[in-house]
């Protein structure tokens, strides 16, 4: 095989709460993935060095061990003590530390795409082992579906048979964040609580994911889209801010509720049309730079 082409999505999390911190120092979550049409592009070719080399025309991703697409290239040549090197070029749309696991989906394309050029005849089972070794939401790219309840840490993934798609606008401010940073200080951060969303007090917390879910299967977006939660929004806010502001940019051009995917700093909102998806979009793009229309994939 001369080279081979991969897809590889962001992701939005529609619906993230925190159950507590693990006595491994990992916090146990209950999310809702969301797959986006926002992707970056692997190609693979042979390395005739017998080396691993990683390429991106994004000058702040790193292409030495750092990058999980090194680590999986490097895990996979020493567990089938191949001599085969490989280079592996990296188009990057999906905006870097941002809350989209551009990097983990990278890394699951790199499981994928290796297993193919490299014809190692990976299981399912064995393809999420070294997913869930390498970064806690790979998993969730490596399911062929469009949503997923995550569980775990992120990386236990249960795939969801919907086939609806909904739109969103989503900026990308540029402001790096990293998980470990928001998650610490989330300690210090009080849990945001949900009184005052008559909709959901007689509810049991652990259901507000089914509620989401439901308003999606039913077409509902005027719900679905008030449903939309990430209780790390506080951490996010304590570590940076002036996210505040862009919260409110968002709320100001109609689009509400907003909250942030993953751990931030990208903020979205669910919207019922593309036309109004893109409309919103470009009133944002006067103020930001990184302002993408998207839809589910
Ligand atoms: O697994 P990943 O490398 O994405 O996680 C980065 C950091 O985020 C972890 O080292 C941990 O500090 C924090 N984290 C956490 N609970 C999770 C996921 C990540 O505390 N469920």
């Amino acid at each position: 095989m001369s080279h081979l082409t991969v897809r590889s999505p962001a992701k939005l999390n529609l619906f993230l709460k925190v159950h507590g911190r693990r006595p491994d120092g990992y916090h146990e979550l209950r999310t809702l993935f969301e797959r986006i049409d926002l992707c970056d592009e692997l190609i693979f070719q042979p390395e005739a060095s017998g080396r691993i080399r990683i390429s991106c025309d994004d000058p702040q991703v790193p292409t030495g061990r750092k990058n999980l697409v090194y680590q999986v290239a490097e895990f996979l040549q020493r567990m089938t003590k191949s001599p085969q090197g490989i280079h592996i070029r990296i188009n990057k749309r999906i905006p870097v530390a941002a809350g989209l696991a551009g990097g983990s989906s990278n890394a699951a394309g790199a499981i994928e795409g290796l297993n193919t050029f490299w014809q190692l005849g990976m299981s399912a089972e064995q393809k999420t082992e070294i997913g869930a070794r390498i970064g806690s939401d790979i998993n969730f790219f490596l399911k062929d579906t469009s949503w997923a309840l995550g569980k775990g840490r992120g990386e236990q993934i249960h795939p969801l048979d919907m086939r609806e798609k909904l739109w969103h606008v989503l900026v990308v401010p540029r402001v790096k964040m990293y998980s470990g940073e928001v998650f610490t200080a989330l300690q210090a951060a009080p849990l945001k609580t949900e009184a005052g969303r008559a909709d959901l007090k007689l509810t049991k917390e652990k259901d507000n994911a089914n509620i989401l879910i439901h308003s999606i299967l039913q077409k509902n977006i005027t719900r679905a889209q008030a449903l939309i939660w990430n209780d790390l929004e506080p951490a996010i806010l304590r570590v940076r801010p002036s996210l505040k502001n862009v919260k409110e940019s968002l709320l100001k051009a109609g689009i509400a509720p907003v909250t942030f995917s993953g751990s931030g700093p990208s903020v979205f909102g669910c919207v019922v049309a593309e036309q109004q998806a893109k409309r919103l979009a470009n009133v944002l793009r006067k103020r930001y730079s990184r302002v993408f229309a998207v839809r589910t994939l």
